[in-house]
C-alpha cells in the first residue's frame, strides 16, 4: 500500500512530539514511515527516547550527522529528496524547529508533497536564534499548520497564513509527559544519583549560553553563584560540554554534571528538583505541568505560555543567582492554570485532522 504519512524526525526534542502523532495515526489504519535524519546520533540523545516513548524503529536513517547550519540542511535535503521521490508520501510531518524540519520542509514543498508543521507558530522575535529562521520558514512552507497555543495561531494569522490552514491542537510533548507521568519516579533518581532532599537541575545547551568563552565564563560563575545556595544537578549536552569543562563549570563541589538523560530519568529528576535553570524550549513546557518552578536563562521566549499560565520566568545570567534565592524562599503556587487543550490529546486531534484530509 502507498505511503500515507512520512514522519522525519531529527533530534531529542523531536522525538516526544512525533510519538503521540504516531500512535494515534496507527490507530486509525493509516500507513505511515519514519525517517529519522541522523542530526542526533548519540544513544543518550537519540535511541533511549525510541526504546521509552514506544516509537517504531525508524524505517530510513539518513545518517547527516552534525555540521554548520548549511552543510547539515544542505545534507538532510540531499539525503531526503530521493526518498520522498521514492516514497511519494501523501503527507510529510516535520516537528518543532531544528534544521532537519527546516530541510525536509523544503524538499518535501519542491516536490509538492503537502506538508504539516507540528508545533507551528512559536516565534520569539529573535532571529539570532537559528530555530526562528527555522519556524519562520517551515510555517510559510506547511499546507498544515499545528498550534500548540493561541499565541502562535496568532503570530499565523498575522503573517497572512489562511486560517483553515492552521489548527489549534494542544501540546503533543505533554501528551508524552502525561501519559508517562507515573514512571517519573523521584525517589528512585535520588537514590541513582545519591542526590539530597533539595536540588536544582540546569540544562543549557543554546549557541548564546555555551558556544562564546566570554558567555560560557559568565555563565559559569553564575551558575557557581547558584551552587553555593543548593546543589546543582546538571546533564550536560555535548555542544557546550568541552568549554563548559574549560571554564571550571564542572569543578564546584556543588555542581553535580551527569551524562544527558533519558527522558524518565530526566524528567524523573525534574519533578523533584526545587527549581530548574534552563534554556530548553521543551523543559520550559514540561515544569509547567509539572509544577516545577523554572528559570529560563534568555532573552525571549517562544512559549510565553510557560509564563502567562505556568512556572517560567526570564532571567539573565548577572540575576540568576537572586532569582533563585526569591524563588526558592517563595510559597509554591496553589492554583496553576494549565495552557488551553494542553490536555494529553493533540496526537488525537492532529490524527482527526490528518485523516480528515487524506
Ligand atoms: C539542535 C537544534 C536545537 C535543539 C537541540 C536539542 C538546530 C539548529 N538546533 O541543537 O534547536 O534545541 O538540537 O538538543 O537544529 N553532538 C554530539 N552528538 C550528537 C549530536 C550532536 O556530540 O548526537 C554535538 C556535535 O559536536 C555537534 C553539536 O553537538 O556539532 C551540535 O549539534 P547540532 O545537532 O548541530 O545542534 P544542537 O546544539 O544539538
Ligand atoms: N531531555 C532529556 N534528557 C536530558 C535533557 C532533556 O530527556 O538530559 C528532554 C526534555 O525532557 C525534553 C527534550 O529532551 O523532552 C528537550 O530537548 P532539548 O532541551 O534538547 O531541546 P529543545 O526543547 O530546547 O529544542
Amino acid at each position: 500500500m502507498s505511503v500515507q504519512v512520512l514522519h522525519v524526525t531529527g533530534a531529542r526534542p523531536n522525538f516526544p512530539k512525533a510519538a503521540p502523532v504516531v500512535r494515534a495515526l496507527r490507530e486509525h489504519g493509516v500507513v505511515q514511515r519514519l525517517v529519522h535524519t541522523g542530526q542526533h546520533y548519540d544513544e543518550r540523545l537519540s535511541d533511549v527516547f525510541f526504546r521509552q516513548l514506544g516509537l517504531p524503529e525508524p524505517d530510513v536513517n539518513l545518517g547527516v550527522g552534525s555540521g554548520s547550519h548549511a552543510a547539515q540542511t544542505a545534507a538532510v535535503m540531499t539525503a531526503l529528496e530521493p526518498l520522498l521521490l521514492l516514497e511519494r508520501p501523501d503527507l510529510v510531518m516535520v516537528y518543532g524547529d531544528i534544521n532537519s524540519t527546516l530541510a525536509a520542509a523544503l524538499v518535501a514543498a519542491k516536490l509538492e508533497i503537502p506538508t504539516a508543521h507540528v508545533e507551528a507558530g512559536l516565534r520569539s522575535f529573535n532571529r539570532s536564534m537559528p530555530e526562528e529562521i527555522n519556524r519562520l520558514v517551515v510555517d510559510r512552507l506547511a499546507d498544515l499548520l499545528f498550534a500548540t497555543s493561541p499565541d502562535a495561531v496568532a503570530h499565523l494569522g498575522r503573517e497572512g497564513i489562511p486560517a483553515e490552514r492552521i489548527h489549534l491542537v494542544g501540546n503533543p510533548m505533554i501528551d508524552t509527559l502525561l501519559v508517562n507521568l507515573d514512571r517519573f519516579d523521584v525517589a528512585r533518581i535520588r537514590t541513582e544519583l545519591r542526590l539530597p532532599e533539595r536540588y536544582l537541575v540546569a540544562t543549557l545547551h543554546r549557541p548564546a549560553n555555551v558556544d562564546e568563552v566570554g558567555d560560557v565564563a559568565e555563565l559559569t560563575k553564575a551558575i557557581h553563584s547558584v551552587a553555593g545556595q543548593v546543589p546543582v544537578v546538571m546533564p550536560v549536552h555535548p555542544r557546550g560540554r568541552a568549554r563548559l569543562a574549560e571554564a571550571g563549570m564542572f569543578d564546584h563541589p556543588q555542581v553535580r554534571t551527569v551524562e544527558p538523560m533519558g527522558y524518565v530519568e530526566f524528567l524523573s529528576l525534574v519533578r523533584g528538583a526545587a527549581l530548574v535553570i534552563t534554556d530548553s524550549g521543551g523543559v520550559q513546557e514540561e515544569t509547567t505541568m509539572l509544577g516545577v518552578p523554572c528559570l529560563t536563562l534568555r532573552p525571549d521566549t517562544e512559549r510565553p505560555v510557560t509564563i502567562t499560565h505556568g512556572t517560567n520566568r526570564l532571567v539573565d545570567r548577572a540575576t540568576l543567582a537572586a532569582a533563585v534565592h526569591t524563588t526558592l524562599g517563595q510559597p509554591p503556587a496553589l492554583h496553576r492554570r494549565t495552557p488551553p487543550l494542553w490536555d494529553g490529546r493533540a496526537g488525537e486531534r492532529i490524527a482527526d485532522v490528518v485523516v480528515g484530509l487524506l
